[in-house]
């Protein structure tokens, strides 16, 4: 998820924003929003640094064009004579953007890129009731998929009661972690 502040992009504008790994190209068409890949797949160009013209953005290097609203290629290598084009044109894929979803939420864009976020979907208001009533024999552990030390657990009673005091205090704390090592953050 980025979030991009309205206000930074006027009617007829375009910029980029790079996070989560992603080089993303924002564009405002008239007031709706697209969100797509700011990558040419010819040769790696920044379409921010292009021209929009229309609905079309058009890369800075070499003219490939983009349709904006659904990232379908346009035009392919524009600006080079077909016999170049056609050479350099195999060094990159001739390919459609890809496209991310865009709203708008007050006075900021959010794109969803559909990176899902770094948190465990266990409840850990859940987790922290199953390891009160039934901690020491590892229901918690169960609960979050962690079966192996659910069972250790189970035949050592909870650890002695140590393991059983520690869990719950990383519960309340947030930091206890699932089977993917995603830490329950969501108390609901
Ligand atoms: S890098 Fe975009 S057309 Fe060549």
């Amino acid at each position: 998820m980025v979030k991009v502040k309205k206000k930074t992009i006027s009617k007829g504008s375009m910029t980029s924003v790079q996070e989560e790994g992603k080089d993303i190209l924002i564009v405002n068409l008239n007031g709706k929003y697209y969100a797509l890949d700011n990558i040419c797949p010819h040769l790696k160009c920044k379409l921010s640094k292009g021209k929009l013209d229309g609905k079309t953005v058009i890369c800075p290097c070499h003219g490939s064009s983009f349709d904006v609203t659904d990232g379908k290629l346009v035009t392919w290598i524009n600006d080079w004579p077909d016999i170049i084009g056609n050479i350099t044109g195999k060094l990159g894929l001739s390919k459609d953007l890809e496209t991310f979803d865009c709203s708008v939420e007050g006075d900021e864009i959010v794109v969803d890129t559909g990176e899902k976020p770094d948190i465990s979907d266990k409840k850990r208001l859940v987790a922290l009731i199953i390891a009160f009533l039934l901690g020491w024999f590892g229901g918690h552990r169960f609960y979050v998929n962690k079966f192996g030390t659910g069972l250790l657990m189970f035949f050592t009673m909870g650890g002695f009661g140590m393991w059983y005091i520690v869990d719950m205090v990383l519960i309340t704390g947030g930091i206890f972690k699932d089977k993917e090592k995603k830490p329950l953050k969501k108390w609901l």
